[in-house]
This record gives structure tokens, sequence and C-alpha cells, in this order.
């Protein structure tokens, strides 16, 4: 069961989220600047609440998840200033205001995901180094910089950028295009949610369900996202449609078409919250948070 709600979640994020910035020389202000004007333009803070509601459904302290939640989020942050730059999808509107490049210029920018990528390790090793005395409560944590590691990297998020890269302008089989959605988006959903639970006391049972449930939840997330791309409005999303069109990226509204993409997102919803539903309302934080996505998608 969980004590809070998303927004409840989200909020607590939101006190903390700079508390774990690093100590940064005032020589490397411009670092410093650019890291933040990404972090605090907002966003919808998904992964690190995904991150808060795993490790309190499994029994976890929240205040000790909060390092790990910062760091997803930092991880996530570096993963959109990337994305954005002109050698890759080249965008000038995220998160509502101007993209990282466009006022930092392309070689800050660069760093500045860099730094946020680092320190997401930082935090997360400062916050292991507190418990080097107590095995148990150090396992825990190292189990979540290992999902964290992994869906973050070259058997994630990087592999499913490249393979997106690769794709424009180029025919995509439904296995390949399955392969991006599922490295690029869904690794860091799965990461957050297990990194959470791995901070709680989670039962086999609870792990393998909850991992079904960010597969599902994760591919769903990034189809919903091509189809906004589509049909959504700028003001709403925050950044600019109709990019994948113009950069004639592989998405799921361009190979299955828009009525099919939208049957494909109802069915992994069900499939999410299916793989919850052994435990009634008390995972409704979760089973909500899919229902609402795939709406938005509608
Ligand atoms: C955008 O992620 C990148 C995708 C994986 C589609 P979000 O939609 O979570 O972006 P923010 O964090 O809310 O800005
Ligand atoms: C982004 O996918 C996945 C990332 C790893 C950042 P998109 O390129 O579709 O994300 P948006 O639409 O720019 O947010
Ligand atoms: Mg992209
Ligand atoms: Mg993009
Ligand atoms: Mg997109």
């Amino acid at each position: 069961m969980n004590d809070y709600k998303y927004e409840d979640y989200k909020a607590i994020l939101e006190e903390h989220l700079t508390d774990f910035l690093p100590d940064i020389d005032h020589k490397s202000i411009t670092l410093f600047e650019a890291m933040k004007y990404s972090i605090e333009a907002g966003g919808k803070r998904i992964r690190p609440v995904l991150l808060l509601a795993a490790c309190d459904f499994c029994g976890g302290r929240i205040e000790e998840a909060l390092p790990y939640a910062c760091a997803i989020e930092y991880i996530h942050t570096y993963t959109l200033i990337h994305d954005d730059l002109p050698c890759m999808d080249d965008d000038d509107l995220r998160r509502g205001i101007p993209t990282n490049h466009k006022v930092f210029g392309e070689a800050v920018a660069t760093l500045a995901g860099d730094g946020l990528q680092s320190a997401a390790f930082e935090v997360m090793n400062q916050d292991m180094l507190l418990y080097f005395d107590e095995p148990e409560a150090l396992k825990k944590r190292i189990r979540a910089v290992y999902e964290i590691s992994k869906g973050s990297g070259c058997r994630g998020v990087v592999a499913g950028q490249i393979a997106d890269m690769e794709a424009e302008n180029r025919n995509c089989s439904m296995e390949m295009l399955d392969f991006i959605h599922l490295n690029k988006t869904a690794a860091l959903i799965v990461a957050s949610i297990r990194a959470g639970a791995s901070l709680g006391e989670p039962t086999d049972e609870m792990m393998e369900k909850l991992t079904v449930y960010g597969e599902n939840l994760g591919l769903a997330f990034q189809i919903a996202d091509d189809i906004l791309d589509v049909v959504g409005e700028e003001e709403e999303m925050g950044k600019k449609t109709g990019m994948d069109d113009a950069n004639n990226k592989a998405t799921y509204p361009s190979i299955y078409g828009l009525e099919n993409s939208r049957r494909k997102l109802e069915e992994l919803t069900d499939n999410a919250v299916e793989a919850l539903a052994v435990y009634y309302d008390n995972a409704e934080l979760f089973t909500t948070l899919a229902r609402d996505l795939a709406q938005r998608g509608k």
C-alpha cells in the first residue's frame, strides 16, 4: 500500500531535487547554471515518483530513497538535454522553455548532460558510503544502483538512443521498433521501479509483478509520446509536436498507424494493470498512473 498519492511524492521529490547537486566550484558556475536550468524547468517527474512509490509499496522508507529518486531525475534530464541537441533530435523547446543548447550553446549543453549524469552516481555513492558498516542496508543500495546503471547505460537508454538515430530515414522492422522503445524509454522506467523496490523489502513475487508492470507501462509511455507527437498540443506538452515526422523517425504511428497504436496502448495498459491485480486497491497508485497515461494518448 502507498502512503501517498502521485502529487505528494512529486512534491517531496521537488522539495529536495537540487539538494543533492554537487557543490560546484564557482569557476564552473556556467556548468552549474546549465544543469539547474533543465532540472528546474519542471516535467512530470514520473521516474522518481515511481522510484519513491515502489520503495514505499515494498515497505521501505521514502526519505532513504530520496537520493536515488533525485539521481534518476538527474539522469533522465541529462538524456533529454542530449536528445534535444542538433546532432540528435534537434529540438528547440523542452518542458515549456527553450532547450538547454538554445540558451547555453551546444558545448555547454553537452557538458551539462555529462555533469548531471555523473552527479547522479556521485549522490548515490555518497549515500552508500553512509552504510558501509551495515551490510544489509548497503546491499539494498548496491542493488538499486545496479538497476539504475543498467537501465541508463549501453544496455538501456543509450542502446535505445543509438538504435533510434540509426532507424531515421530507414525501413524499421516491428521488432526493431520495440527494441528502440524498450531501451530508450522502458528501461529507465523499469529501473526506477526496481531500484525503488530494492530499497524496501520486496518479495520475489513483488519484484516480478512490478517488473512486468514497468515493462508494459514503459512501452505504453513511449507509444503515448509518439501518438501525442502527432495529435498533441505544443502548449500542453511543453515541446514541439510533429518532430518525429519531420525527422523521419521510426514510431508506432508511422509503422502501425494511429488507430493500431491506440489499440496497442490500451492493451499494454491492461497488461500493466493486470500484473498488479493480486494487490487489489493496494496498488492503486500504479494502476491509476497507467490508466491516466493511456487517457492522455487517446
Ligand atoms: C520524455 O520524457 C522523453 C520520453 C521518454 C518520451 P517525459 O515525458 O517523462 O518528460 P518530462 O520529464 O515530463 O519532461
Ligand atoms: C526520448 O524519446 C527518449 C529519451 C531517451 C530521451 P523522444 O525523442 O521521443 O522524446 P521527446 O519526444 O523528444 O521528449
Ligand atoms: Mg529522441
Ligand atoms: Mg526527442
Ligand atoms: Mg517523442
